[in-house]
């Protein structure tokens, strides 16, 4: 089977970091109030975090023979005063992470490659922790 596929998926997952680094570095900046004390650290770490993953997924696609995008997935991301708002986006952007990464493992089952699969896997077990932690958050 011809990495392409995969490479393309991985692409998927790398562009929608790309943006959860800019939509909660973003959203760290601009939280107001009282949530902001724990809003604020809890979104900086979001986005630690979503680099890291960047990280990986582009040393993943390199070592896969593919070319990393550079670019953010382009879904918009909603300026707001409004942390429900806020938190809402956080649970969309995390649910699209999930379902990237599980088509992502879907396809790297069955290329062999053990550290990236790990690697993977471990990426998104973290994004269903934060999507259901989001859930919550918003219930
Ligand atoms: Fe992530
Ligand atoms: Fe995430």
């Amino acid at each position: 089977m011809s990495n392409e596929k995969l490479i393309e998926k991985m692409n998927d997952a790398l562009a929608l970091e790309l943006r959860a680094i800019n939509m909660y570095a973003h959203y760290s900046a601009t939280v107001m109030g009282i949530n902001r004390m724990q809003l604020a650290p809890y979104f900086s770490k979001e986005v630690s975090e979503s680099i890291s993953h960047a990280d990986i997924v582009r040393r993943g696609i390199v070592k896969l023979g593919g070319i990393p995008v550079t670019e953010r997935n382009n879904k918009d991301i909603v300026h707001t005063t409004d942390y429900q708002v806020m938190l809402n986006e956080a649970y969309d952007t995390e649910k699209f992470a999930a379902n990237a990464y599980t088509a992502v493992m879907d396809l790297l089952k069955d290329v062999g490659d053990r550290d990236l699969f790990d690697a993977v896997e471990q990426i998104c077990m973290m994004e269903l922790r934060a999507l259901e932690e989001l859930r919550l958050l918003t219930a």
